[in-house]
């Protein structure tokens, strides 16, 4: 596959590398230590599966990591393309495969030379990985891959800014230590979201600024804040005209 040279320089969370401490204003927030720690991505999973429309056939989830989601989505929709351009991420998801819906695809999302459905797909899923790209050309490709009538989901990272930011992560930084000590107490903390993944920390982009691009690229895209340190992004592709 072709490549772009985007801000790779920047992924800092390969296995056996670390990433940037979280700061607020410069001020080192604590990490939990790592048997406290969850999935704040999969967590997310439940809620995309609810947002898929009824006859939903074709999904494509861009930066898939480990395939989580598209496993799970391919439970629903008979088809799932699931694109990655880390060798080893593919690896990883291709090794924990089930079932033959799901077709693995290394390589860069923007990348106009990747077999992908040029029919469009009925959902489009983008978890943890828009931050990954530049913004507006990665809002733009995964727009065009919806077909119209179909859905964009998108839980993404945003950098914070303003002080509504701050204090939403302040919640979070509480909530995420009581939920990661609910789940050990159930044995089901200890595997980050980000174990041996691509991490790009902090992203580049506020969430004022992802509003803004969907704005002028997705009319009609809802954008919420979501608790762990994320927002969702909800597009339909407005039906073709007849
Ligand atoms: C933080 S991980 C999230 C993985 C997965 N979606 C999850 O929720 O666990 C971001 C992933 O996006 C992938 N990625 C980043 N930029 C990409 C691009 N331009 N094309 C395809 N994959 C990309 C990275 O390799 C990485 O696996």
């Amino acid at each position: 596959m072709g490549s772009w040279a985007g801000p790779i320089e920047r992924v800092v969370g390969r296995a056996g590398q670390r990433r940037r401490p979280a700061t607020v204003k410069g001020v080192r927030l604590p990490q939990l230590p790592r048997s406290l720690r969850w999935d704040h991505n999969a967590h997310y999973h439940g809620w995309i599966l609810r947002r898929l429309p009824a006859g939903c056939e074709r999904a494509l989830d861009a930066g898939c990591g480990a395939g989580g989601l598209a496993r799970r989505l391919a439970t629903r929709v008979r088809t799932v393309d699931a694109v990655d351009r880390s060798d080893a991420m593919i690896g990883r998801a291709g090794v924990a495969a089930g079932g033959s819906s799901i077709r693995w695809l290394l390589g860069d999302l923007l990348d106009p030379a990747l077999p992908l459905d040029a029919g469009g797909y009925d959902v489009v899923t983008a978890v943890s990985s828009l931050h990954h790209m530049p913004l507006r050309p990665a809002l733009t490709r995964l727009s065009c891959l919806v077909r119209p009538g179909g859905i964009l989901v998108v839980v993404g990272c945003y950098r914070a800014a303003r002080v509504s930011d701050h204090l939403m992560d302040a919640v979070a930084v509480l909530a995420n230590l009581v939920v990661g000590a609910v789940l050990a107490g159930r044995g089901r903390a200890g595997k980050p979201h980000d174990d041996g993944m691509p991490v790009v920390w902090p992203p580049d982009t506020t969430l004022a600024e992802i509003r803004d691009a969907a704005a002028d690229l997705l009319p009609g895209a809802r954008i919420r804040r979501l608790l762990f340190f994320r927002y969702a992004l909800e597009w339909t592709r407005p039906a073709a005209a007849r």
